[in-house]
């Protein structure tokens, strides 16, 4: 907690550290109350180090130091300084060991950094800098050792002891004692140490690696939990075998653990050999989970056992690099979902995540380029644009190159960087090294923050049959950039003939036209024409295949091209996005005006997409979903909460009546009773009914509330009980608050079910929410000491509940603010993540404005603020 304001760190200050740490060996005597940690670091001046003042500074807080000695002779007082971010030692030798012994309290630590506790158990989270609350230590990713853990503890209490590497010693010690020593022959940064102490159980496998090694497998988790962890495993052994086949990457010790804990900060950790993660992310049964959390599993198993790669082996330089590692591996995890599932769908997926999370953050006070220039406090840079843009310039670079020279490309990346701590930079010197290619101006999409937007404008000329596309980039300033130079932005394109088919490109110079199909063009210049030759008559054009570029498109196409590319588009992706686009206007025509008509042509459509046996059901329900109402305000000047949530309601409704068969018949069609299998077909079955009962639902229809009461009752899997659950509740009455009651009823003793119970009633858009999210935090369940808790209920209705979370009366905000200031003491990270809901106050009318200006004023005036709050909160003004 700071008094001062806290600095800014920039990276062009960065220096490589004067001393190395070369091996670790560290001893704990655990306990909840009070552990000791002894560390014997073996020391050496860094040879590449530019010479400073010679003296030697740790990192470490919240540390009380017992003992430090120096080649084994303790040091007096005078020797060195202990202050409030570290140790400072004054003529040390140039290559030497140190001995130090900390006591540090794990049930006080309710900021879930460094080793805390969570329930029964012991855990640690170290990355960014976590590790400074265990030990003193050069707490930064460019200092990288060897571990040696050493873990004692009382047996019966925690009779599982892990740590990162293979077990190498376990025994008895007197006192009801016991000892497990594990050893990492990698070499690590901080970040990556971890241990695990508690009564835990493993669920346990085996994997041959394409080498022939075996590998253990093991997922510990509490014993009740048990029955829950078969869909982790077996995406586990999917992902290791993915990484060989894909990437050639095979895992590298003999030993692989995941454990599940209750109290994490963020989604999971990549840990050496040693996974820790939010226990929302590996359990599941079909009946405690839905679709989506079978398939969060499945991904974050994948990202995490992939950062052993791409984050482990080879790791960052520095912070500002975290997109290295985070943006690297989002792009494996994203192209492992779309091999093992539905690739269109994922894709889709993917894009409503960045257009729901990172535009936005892109547009408001905390953006930031994906390889940030200065932060504050590292913790608030786990960004929707270090990660979700991360992945898109990683797979911007992966098709420029195509999958041969981008596989070239990364194995030679694996291959020279291996055991070492680098940066973007250095990853894209490997794709240009690979392939050939300048990617120079590439590179701004690491260095210049904001979204380009896109504006196209076509020209055709029947008597030459030349059709050009003029495109123009314009980025917007964000903070500290005003001015932005053209990016190189590939754009994926194809062109359709009347009868709906891809036409054959020939772009002019061209000797022959390139099979008919999709052709990417790249803008270098803020304003470049593209003329194709031979055509017979004007096509519609498909811009922006596949989503090709993370950039904004202002695009002119008329209601009837977008209908058109609905109907006919060769890429799902595009007719996903032309049906958003449609779905878009109407809703913004409805915003105007409630009583608006709605287009015949669009029913029609509807309806027809509907009907249409062929299609892949997950990614018709992926059609068939309306914009959600946080990215309609996106669109507008200045949001118009009401006017969106009505315009929402009415297009609902006009569904709902005018299509009622059709709707009614998917729905039938498609509820089946035979049992919950998490495979793409049934994912999507689930998926489309749902959505038409919801259309039905929104109507009022009396029979589609009936078969959702029987569908609550009788569904035995979560993904069918919680979408009726949702539409009970959100219509309101008896009914609801009776499910309500049996739901919980039901599942009292399962925390992340509760979770979803405290979420269905935080986005309801019913106008006593905020009353009952303020009873719901009285309710014994209820903790803020628990995030998936804080998440679930006050996460969800300030970012998942437009109209209530703004309501003009401003006790929207009013709540935020005070849980921000409640949770600031407790956990600045969680504190700081939840008042992001409030930054982007000027998209909002006057009235609004003011209040959450004064709420954040108010946040900024307390006393003892985290650097975390305090960097959101300043910025959020600034
Ligand atoms: N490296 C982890 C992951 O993406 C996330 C760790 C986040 N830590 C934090 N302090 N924000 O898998
Ligand atoms: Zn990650």
């Amino acid at each position: 907690m700071y008094r001062d304001t806290p600095h800014a760190i920039h990276l062009k200050d960065y220096r490589p550290p004067e001393f190395l740490i070369d091996a670790v060996d560290l001893r704990f005597d655990l306990d909840p109350e009070r552990t000791t940690v002894e560390a014997k670091l073996a020391l050496r001046r860094n040879p590449a180090a530019t010479r400073g003042d010679g003296d030697l500074r740790l990192h470490g807080e919240q540390l009380d130091l017992e003992r430090i000695a120096v080649n084994g002779h303790p040091l007096t007082p005078s020797e060195y300084e202990v202050h409030q971010e570290g140790l400072t030692l004054h003529r040390v030798p140039d290559q030497f060991g140190l001995e130090t012994r900390v006591r540090i309290h794990p049930s006080l630590n309710t900021a879930l950094e460094g080793l805390y506790q969570s329930g029964e158990m012991l855990c640690t989270q170290c990355e960014a800098e976590g590790f400074r609350r265990i030990t003193y230590f050069l707490d930064r990713p460019d200092v990288m050792a060897t571990y040696s853990t050493t873990l004692v503890a009382d047996k019966r209490r925690f009779p599982v002891l892990l740590s990162n590497g293979n077990p190498v010693e376990s025994r008895d010690l007197d006192g009801g004692r016991h000892l497990m020593r594990w050893e990492d022959p990698f070499p690590k940064p901080s970040y990556l140490f971890a241990l695990i102490a508690g009564d835990l159980k493993a669920v346990e496998d085996s994997f041959s690696t394409a080498s022939g090694r075996e590998v253990a497998l093991k997922i510990y988790v509490e014993p009740h939990n048990l029955d829950k962890c078969d869909h982790a495993m077996r995406s586990l052994k999917k992902a290791m075998r993915w990484d060989e086949e894909r990437f050639g990457r095979e895992y590298d010790l003999d030993i692989f653990m995941i454990v599940a804990v209750s109290h994490f900060n963020m989604g999971a950790m990549e840990n050496k050999g040693l996974n820790v993660f939010n226990d929302k992310f590996v359990l599941a049964r079909p009946d405690t989970a839905t679709d989506v959390d079978f398939d969060g599993i499945e991904s974050v198993i994948a990202h995490e056992y992939f950062h052993n790669w791409t984050g482990n082996r080879i790791t960052c330089r520095d912070w500002f690099q975290l997109s290295l590692k985070e943006g690297f591996t989002v792009y494996r995890d994203q192209e492992f979902s779309a091999d093992v599932g539905s690739r269109g769908v994922k894709r889709i997926g993917d894009v409503r995540l960045l257009r729901a999370h990172q535009l936005p953050e892109d547009e408001g006070p905390l953006a930031h380029p994906v390889r940030p220039d200065s932060y504050i406090e590292i913790n608030n840079f786990y960004t929707a644009t270090v990660y979700q843009k991360g992945a898109e310039v990683v797979r911007m670079q992966a098709n420029l190159l195509g999958p041969e020279l981008f596989r070239k490309a990364t194995d030679l990346y694996f291959e020279r960087h291996d055991g070492q701590a680098v940066t973007t930079d250095d990853f894209v010197r490997c794709m240009e090294d690979a392939s050939g290619r300048d990617l120079e101006q590439f590179r701004l999409w690491y260095q210049q923050a904001g979204t380009p937007e896109l504006s196209v404008q076509e020209a055709f000329d029947a008597d030459s049959g030349r059709y050009s596309l003029s495109v123009r980039q314009h980025t917007p300033p964000t903070p500290g950039q005003p001015l932005k130079e053209p990016f190189h932005i590939p754009i994926a394109v194809g062109l359709l003939g009347q009868d709906g088919e891809d036409l054959p490109l020939q772009l002019e110079g061209d000797t022959t036209p390139s099979a008919p199909g999709t052709r990417v063009l790249e803008l270098t210049n803020s304003e470049q024409s593209f003329t194709f030759v031979g055509l017979e008559a004007k096509p519609v054009p498909s811009l922006l295949r596949g989503f090709p570029a993370p950039v904004k498109l202002k695009t002119e196409a008329s209601d009837d091209d977008l209908l058109f590319l609905m109907a006919h588009d060769s890429d799902g992706f595009n007719r996903w996005d032309a049906a958003q686009t449609l779905m878009q206007r109407l809703l913004l025509a409805l915003v105007d005006d409630a009583e608006a008509e709605l287009p015949e042509r669009f029913f029609a459509a509807f309806e027809q997409a509907l009907m249409d046996a062929q299609s892949d059901k997950a990614l018709l329900a992926e059609v068939l979903t309306p914009p959600s109402e946080g990215y309609l305000g996106d669109q507008m000047a200045v949001v118009d909460v009401d006017g969106i949530h009505r315009a929402h309601s009415v297009l609902g409704r006009r569904v709902g009546e005018r299509l009622r068969d059709a709707l009614l018949e998917v729905y039938r069609a498609n509820d089946g009773s035979e049992p919950y299998a998490f495979m793409p077909d049934d994912v999507g079955r689930r998926a489309l009914k749902n959505l038409a009962l919801g259309y039905l639902a929104k109507a009022g229809d009396a029979e589609a509330l009936a078969a959702a009461q029987a569908q609550f009752e009788a569904a035995r899997n979560m993904t069918d009980v919680m979408a009726a659950l949702r539409l009970l509740v959100d219509h309101g009455g008896e009914a609801g608050t009776r499910a309500l009651d049996h739901f919980y009823g039901r599942w009292s003793g399962e925390p992340l079910v509760v979770d979803k119970w405290l979420s269905v009633q935080a986005t309801s858009p019913r106008e006593d929410t905020l009353e009952r999210v303020i009873a719901l935090m009285g309710h014994a369940d209820f903790s803020l000491r628990n995030p998936n808790r804080v998440r679930s209920l006050i996460g969800a209705f300030c970012n998942a509940n437009q109209v209530r979370f703004h309501a003009s009366d401003g006790r929207g905000y009013r709540f935020l603010a005070d849980r921000v200031l409640e949770l600031n003491p407790l956990n600045p990270q969680i504190a700081a993540r939840l008042l992001k809901a409030m930054v982007r106050w000027r998209r909002f009318d006057a009235g609004r404005q003011a209040l959450m200006r004064a709420e954040i004023a108010r946040i900024l005036d307390a006393e003892a603020l985290s650097a975390d709050v305090y960097e959101v909160a300043s910025k959020a003004l600034g």
